[in-house]
């Protein structure tokens, strides 16, 4: 499974990345916004600062919702690095816009799913990637890893090549059940990914273990 980061914050993607874990980065309106850029010319230059940290997909989300106008932006997007996977959400000029992009050769990741027949109509305009939204539908009372689940069945059994991208990560758990499911990609924040590391065991045994070296150090 690959492990992207959820952020558009550059001191958290450098971390991630100097784990040597980071296979992208995905961004939104909503994480550009939380970095205060503003302005085509400085969104432009964060996405190629982006690029140029992690060697990977980095997904940047267009905010048109017509399809001339995603297709603009898309194209745009796509021009500012050969890593750059055109984000659009699922809404039907998207729809129409992604089998644009595939025919195309534009790489899109199919963003704001909540639903298998979703996830099939993205994989059948040849979407790169599905972002089903796991936490989302957690926080709304049902089950997010369901979906992945869901998804991951009908992919397999159809043989679509879309990959499943569980998204909208709140937790370390996630990211273990999103593997265990068979997602292709993991999008999450950095404190998930550092929950990783963390077992109250490996702290005890370490401190024991330098205590006693003391000993014979
Ligand atoms: C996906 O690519 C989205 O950017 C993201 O995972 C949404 O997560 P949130 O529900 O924490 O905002």
């Amino acid at each position: 499974m690959k492990f992207f980061i959820d952020t558009a914050n550059l001191d958290q993607i450098k971390e991630a990345n100097d784990l040597g874990i980071l296979d992208g980065v995905t961004t939104n309106p909503s994480l550009m916004a939380k970095e205060g850029i503003k302005g085509e010319e400085a969104v432009t230059k964060h996405y190629k600062t982006i690029c140029e940290m992690v060697n990977g997909d980095i997904s940047a989300e267009v905010v048109a919702t017509d399809f001339d106008g995603i297709i603009a932006e898309g194209k745009k997007l796509a021009a500012i690095h050969k890593n750059i996977i055109v984000k659009v959400p699922m809404i039907k000029e998207g729809v129409k816009a992604m089998h644009w992009f595939t025919a195309n050769g534009i790489a899109t990741n199919c963003t704001l799913c909540f639903s298998a027949g979703q996830a099939i109509l993205a994989a059948k305009v040849g979407a790169k990637y599905i972002s089903p939204f796991i936490g989302r539908i957690d926080d709304s009372g049902w089950d997010g890893m369901q979906l992945i689940a869901q998804i991951a069945q009908i992919y397999e059994v159809q043989g679509y090549e879309t990959q499943i991208l569980a998204a909208s990560i709140r937790n370390p758990n996630h990211i273990i059940r999103a593997a265990e499911l068979g997602a292709h990609v993991v999008t999450s924040p950095l404190e998930s990914i550092l929950g990783l590391l963390k077992h109250p065991l490996t702290d005890i045994g370490l401190a024991k273990f330098l205590e006693d070296a003391k000993k014979w150090q």
